[in-house]
């Protein structure tokens, strides 16, 4: 039977002496647990890091967020990809100026109403920024927890979700009353340090898909897996195969008068929504059809020439493009909402997704 304070002890004091230096573990206000946590959805830690401090300087607060005219934020989020992120974020805080002035609401069942904050992100915000009682189960919470419990089910339900926990909030400490208020005092924060304990301890020592450093591991005796099938840790959480991502192929073109490259915004709806993007064509176009397609956007080419191939791995699907570099009179930048536009600007003022990375690469001289 495990005894219950003795698990958090030792996880705290774990975490503790081996907690990571995150910037947004040094002043974790509201605001900047929410941003935090929005970034680091389907994003690495140490790609964020730049990013966040970045933002915070532009947009330093709800306010100024709410504010923040469209390609200003998209701007900020350039690269992070999974662009709607950015999107909802900025709805919310125009939410939050109106129904709750100005203030991030502190209970869960308050912030998973807000646009872009699902059930892991509303327990984070609410336990790290808070101090409320919730576990806040994500990928490492669920890949302990299979292992902590010999759990043999898929982890990607619901019901392991909810078993998870239900497990976690067993083993939590006692929330500390009002961490916000007392934030100036250094208040102890024992329930958000609970979940962010779990999180490093995954990063750290219960690995994914290598064997995991359980002789480092602070609650290895509570672990059942470990106790029964030592050396076997491995083998646990049950993860099913993804799905096959669909395939889409892409002709894109760099359409360059003198130092000037057209770029055009995207629809307003879907994939990569109103961010911009060089113009690009359905389907691998041999160099005929591909000035057939120019001369069809009112684009006269004097030269045209083949550039790499590059593939874009999205969630559900993939990008396989290829691309010509064109040549064209001078031009006044009209046809087909092409905006001429120098490497410079295209760098500084418009958001292109990281898709096209391989394009504006060959921009460079
Ligand atoms: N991933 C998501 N939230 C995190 C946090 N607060 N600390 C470290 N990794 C995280």
């Amino acid at each position: 039977m495990i005894n219950m304070s003795e698990f958090a002890d030792k996880l705290l004091a774990w975490y503790k002496a081996n907690r990571r230096i995150l910037p947004w573990r040094e002043d974790p206000t509201p605001y900047h647990v929410w941003i935090s946590e929005i970034m680091l959805q389907q994003t690495r830690v140490e790609a964020v890091r730049e990013y966040y401090k970045r933002f915070l300087i532009s947009l330093p607060d709800i306010a100024s967020l709410a504010a923040a005219p469209e390609d200003v934020y998209l701007k900020l989020w350039e690269g992070l990809g999974y662009y709607s992120r950015i999107r909802n974020l900025h709805k919310a805080a125009q939410v939050v100026m109106e129904e709750y002035g100005g203030e991030l609401p502190g209970d869960a069942e308050d912030l998973i109403k807000l646009p872009g904050i699902g059930r892991y992100t509303s327990s984070a915000i609410a336990s790290i920024a808070f101090g409320r009682k919730i576990p806040a189960v994500d990928g490492n919470l669920l890949r302990i927890f299979a292992r902590l419990c010999a759990y043999e089910e898929s982890i990607k339900t619901p019901a392991a979700i909810k078993e998870a926990s239900d497990y976690y909030l067993s083993l939590m400490p006692q929330e500390t009353p009002d961490v916000v208020s007392m934030r100036t005092e250094r208040a102890e924060n024992l329930c958000g340090d609970f979940n962010q304990a779990l999180m490093d301890l995954g990063t750290a020592v219960c690995l994914p898909g290598t064997r995991p450093a359980c002789d480092q591991c602070p609650v290895s005796d509570f672990c059942r897996l470990h106790r029964e099938k030592p050396g076997q840790e491995m083998t646990l959480p049950v993860i099913p195969a993804h799905k096959e991502r669909k395939t889409e192929t892409l002709t894109v073109f760099l359409i360059r008068n003198g130092e000037k490259t057209a770029v055009r915004k995207r629809p307003s709806k879907g994939l990569l929504a109103g961010l911009y993007e060089f113009p690009n064509a359905k389907g691998t176009l041999e160099q005929d059809d591909a000035v057939r397609w120019l001369k069809k956007h009112g684009v006269q080419p004097l030269r045209i020439h083949k550039l790499c191939s590059a593939v874009h791995v999205f969630t559900h699907k993939e990008w396989h493009m290829t691309g010509y570099e064109v040549r064209i009179d001078p031009f006044d930048g009209d046809t087909d909402g092409f905006i001429m536009a120098y490497p410079e600007e295209i760098r500084e003022k418009y958001c292109i997704p990281s898709a096209f990375s391989a394009y504006l690469q060959c921009l460079d001289p």
